[in-house]
């Protein structure tokens, strides 16, 4: 995918959501400190940048409550936008969290006639997506969980979610729309506890879905991180099952509040793993930057830290080049038997292969006098990562 320049172009398929640069900077403790920003204009700003898309939750680009005529006006200005800067509409999703109706839920709300809506609202923003060409619509179920576990039958919350995602995966095929579903876990926040909570948990659930093969995941570095767990396994597991349709890139410090920070301002070693995952499994979707400038940002800041999530990649990428071609880090790969775990263990089974593997001798005493030598290798990442191999 990275070809070696440090210079974001299309190529590299960068892309943010309307809310990350228009983000105005309001939190629970304060009010916003930046003007909102007119979608057009953040179109243009990330083209000059270099980025190839935008994504957006319907209510992003048009407000809540927008008149027919509003609505017409608003798109024809994005859509010139568009045409303008060459930017294509890489994601779309739906604002389940933001309006009161949805405080207890969307699709997993108590109240069927909130959930009826919650759908509504959706066939809509699918429709939305799919005039201005979105390939991929993203679930992230903010609200879909509970403070009060009394409340919520975890395993009745589950079923309606299955039945939302049926029957929204049913229009997108009647209507012919070239869309697939991408679900983002994340643990908690706002919710107390949030269904779907993680990669693994949302994986398993596809897997009970009428239409699955449509269904895919959209991880965040920030959730999986929040849970406690590996980001960098939780997208490799992701694409070893074929499910990686989205990924929202940002950083994180672990056991906090989803802090949404520029890509790589945190745990720089699992970014460059993450990165290195990326542009090595032939993932050829959006890197999509779902983060929010610090709020001390104004104006120019906000495209520093919009350039700064690019170029961070990028040279993430670099260095994943530069540790393939790194002989010396190769070597010690090879001392820490890295290689030998892609070769087949025993192949499949059969009753001769079962008998021959009791039968054989084994000398676990010598296997188990082994040094794998992983500090060092370890420590060539780390300098590789300091520059300080050439
Ligand atoms: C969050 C989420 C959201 C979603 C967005 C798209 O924690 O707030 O990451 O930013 O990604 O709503 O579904
Ligand atoms: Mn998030
Ligand atoms: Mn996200």
């Amino acid at each position: 995918m990275s070809d070696g320049t440090l210079e974001p172009t299309p190529e590299h398929r960068f892309s943010f959501g309307l809310w990350t640069v228009g983000h105005v900077g309001n939190d629970p403790f304060g009010e916003p400190v930046r003007e909102p920003l007119d979608p057009a204009e953040i179109v243009r700003r990330l083209g000059d940048l270099g980025a190839y898309g935008v994504s957006f939750h319907d209510d992003d680009l048009v407000p809540h409550g927008a008149s027919a005529q509003e609505r017409e006006a608003i798109l024809k200005r994005f859509r010139s936008a568009l045409d303008e800067t060459g930017m294509v509409v890489s994601m779309a999703t739906t604002n389940l969290f933001k309006h009161p109706v949805f405080k207890d839920g969307a699709f997993t709300a108590n109240d069927p006639e909130v959930r009826r809506y919650a759908i509504a609202k959706t066939l809509r923003a699918i429709d939305l997506g799919a005039e201005l060409g979105a390939p991929t619509y993203v679930f992230w179920g903010g609200r879909e969980g509970v403070e009060a576990y009394a409340a919520k039958d975890p395993r009745a919350a589950l079923d309606r979610f299955r039945e939302s995602l049926d029957f929204l995966a049913g229009y997108v095929r009647d209507r012919g729309y070239p869309m697939r579903f991408a679900l983002e876990p994340k643990p908690n926040e706002p919710r107390g506890d949030t269904f779907l909570p993680t990669v693994g948990h949302a994986l398993a659930f596809i897997a009970s879905l009428e239409h699955g093969d449509m269904v895919g995941l959209n991880p965040e570095v920030a959730h999986e991180t929040m849970a406690g767990l590996s980001f960098f396994h939780g997208v490799a597991q992701t694409i070893w099952s074929g499910k990686l349709f989205h990924i929202d890139l940002n950083a994180q410090k672990i056991g906090r509040y989803d802090q949404d920070l520029r890509f790589g301002s945190e745990d720089l070693k699992e970014a460059f793993f993450l990165v290195k995952l990326l542009e090595e499994s032939g993932y050829d979707g959006p890197r999509h930057f779902d983060a929010r400038p610090y709020r001390v940002e104004r104006g120019q800041g906000v495209w520093d830290f919009a350039a700064g999530c690019m170029r961070t990649y990028l040279l993430l990428a670099q260095r994943a080049r530069q540790y393939a071609q790194d002989g010396e880090i190769q070597e010690a790969l090879a001392e820490a038997g890295a290689p030998d775990l892609a070769r087949p263990t025993v192949g499949p089974y059969t009753p001769d292969a079962a008998e021959e593997l009791k039968r054989a001798a084994f000398d676990p005493e010598a296997l188990g006098r082994r040094g794998y030598r992983n500090e060092r290798l370890d420590q060539l990442v780390v300098e590789l990562l300091l520059g300080a191999r050439g």
